[in-house]
């Protein structure tokens, strides 16, 4: 028997709420301010409010054909909202349909598509990655794409849409959802919050799904480095954490793991700054006789520094005729760096910075001023990068279940003929079967991003949360006195405080 084969038999749990689908109803709850520009963009889905599940009289539902399509990078629980969609579309009506798009919205534009039943699904249940349908990154806005979308649709006879995306996905989501309603087509579209980042954050939606598994499996990792470190006392560890843009990735793994720095993005300190603060670090370490040390960089940490943040955006339009301040931080890249930020883009504009290898432009920086300060120690500094190994694990318990109920929710808003929202659960801090349920609208979520483009707003570590407070609290402790932490390899049977632990950053 292997894991995998164990994994396919557990029964994720789901909310009360959800014990007798035929039987709940949606009750209006707030409408949420929508900017004006977007309500002028998307007239149609911007009337929605958010809508809570609630228990109600049972009654009968035609049979759905809904279609999904996964859309971005991968995040651990994706296949569980399929099988959690799947089950709830057959318990409403036994002769529902459900249609997988594949290799992303590519596959809805081009109409590739396979039926998905129990049998295609059983070896997908409470397993990792994507693969059973593959994703993509297409953006979906012109009108030739809108048209093909509409298309696919219609074909298809399709009563629901669910786009299991991030940020950009549910961007293209809130545009075929509005796309639909002014032609009159019946498709619903729905979102459903996915990605390992943890950047698509509200007041309903409390987590991205694939967070916690991602970070689990990366706190194991540098826990272990943390270990190693201590045991061999020779190397300073540069850990770049994958995570776009926000640092909630980076900030959950140091509160799990006690490295001896933490950089956050959102501090927005210049390269200089950084410099300075590291070897400072490195000196006030040798004195203590310790020539080793942990250090965790979030990979949006280049993006933000004050004067790369303008050398990107000029990058953007031309590497050619730079402004002097850009020239000058261009110059002062390593030759690698350069050509990684030249990069092709991703077709939402994104800079791959999985690939910009940011521990290395820190590690020579450290060296120039170590050298520069004449320190007589010893700095063997180690780069590492931790990112798409954990995009694909095994969901943890708390992955599993969340997306096996954010699948039902997509399945029931659908039959209730709601569109253009994205799923929520909410209270997952209780236990999964107090969760509960429902439907925020795209619209609110929507704001005018450079060039007037409309984006899912991203949600960044907050400088004054409690999370953020907590390294700070304990950050100039853990620079000097190692209490690296070492959760280990996630667990799947146990102890329930173990197997069915929640992110910090939701304590
Ligand atoms: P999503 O926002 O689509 O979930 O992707 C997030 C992410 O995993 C980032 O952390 C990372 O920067 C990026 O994808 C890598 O992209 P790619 O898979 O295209 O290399």
């Amino acid at each position: 028997m292997t894991l995998s084969k164990l994994r396919q038999k557990y029964q994720p749990v789901l909310p009360q709420i959800l014990s007798q689908l035929e039987a709940i109803f949606f009750e209006k709850s707030e409408q949420l301010p929508i900017q004006a520009e977007i309500k002028k963009l998307f007239p149609k889905i911007s009337e929605q409010c958010v809508v809570v599940a609630k228990k109600g009289i049972a009654q009968k539902f035609p049979a759905l054909k809904v279609g999904a399509v996964f859309s971005g990078g991968q995040a651990p629980g994706g296949h569980n909202v399929l099988t959690g969609l799947f089950d709830a579309l057959q318990l409403l009506n036994s002769k529902a349909k459900l249609i997988g798009f594949l290799d992303g919205p590519g596959g809805v534009l081009a109409g590739k598509w396979i039926e998905l039943n129990s049998t295609t699904l059983l070896p997908y249940r409470n397993q990792g990655g994507f693969d059973l349908l593959g994703s993509g990154r297409t953006k979906i806005e012109t009108d030739e794409q809108l048209r093909k979308t509409l298309k696919t649709a219609q074909d298809l006879d399709l009563d629901g849409l669910v786009v299991i995306g991030g940020d950009d996905s549910n961007t293209n989501a809130a545009f075929i959802a509005e796309y639909f309603l002014q032609h009159g087509c019946k498709t619903k579209v729905i979102g459903v919050p996915k990605t390992i980042d943890g950047d698509l954050q509200s007041q309903y939606v409390e987590i991205s799904f694939g967070f916690d598994t991602a970070t689990k499996i990366y706190s194991e990792l540098i826990g272990n480095i943390g270990k190693d470190a201590l045991s061999a006392k020779k190397y300073y560890h540069f850990i770049k954490l994958m995570g776009r843009s926000a640092s909630h990735i980076t900030l959950e793994c140091a509160l799990k793991t006690h490295p001896n720095l933490t950089l956050i993005s959102e501090e927005r300190h210049t390269l200089m700054e950084i410099t300075l603060k590291i070897a400072d670090l490195v000196e006030q370490r040798a004195e203590l006789g310790k020539q080793y040390g942990v250090i965790l960089i979030p990979e949006g940490l280049i993006e933000h520094m004050p004067e790369m943040s303008g050398l990107m955006k000029e990058l953007k339009k031309s590497a050619e005729n730079l402004s002097p301040e850009s020239q000058a931080v261009w110059e002062m890249l390593p030759d690698r760096v350069r050509q990684q930020l030249l990069l092709e883009r991703d077709p939402h504009g994104n800079v791959n910075l999985s690939a910009v290898e940011t521990e290395l432009v820190l590690i020579e920086a450290v060296t120039k001023e170590l050298k520069k300060r004449k320190f007589k120690g010893k700095f063997a500094p180690l780069a590492h990068f931790f990112g798409y190994e954990g995009r694909a694990g095994f969901p943890t318990n708390f992955d599993a279940n969340y997306c096996y109920s954010l699948g039902h929710t997509a399945a029931l808003l659908i039959a209730h003929g709601f569109t253009g929202c994205m799923t929520f659960v909410q209270h997952l801090t209780k236990s999964a079967k107090e969760w509960s349920i429902g439907g925020v609208p795209l619209a609110s979520q929507l704001i005018l991003r450079e060039q007037k483009k409309p984006v899912i707003v991203k949600t960044y570590v907050d400088l004054k949360g409690r999370p953020y407070g907590r390294l700070q609290k304990h950050g100039a402790k853990w620079a000097l006195e190692d209490d690296y932490q070492c959760p280990g390899p996630t667990q799947f049977f146990g102890e329930p405080a173990v197997v069915d632990s929640i992110p910090l950053i939701l304590q």
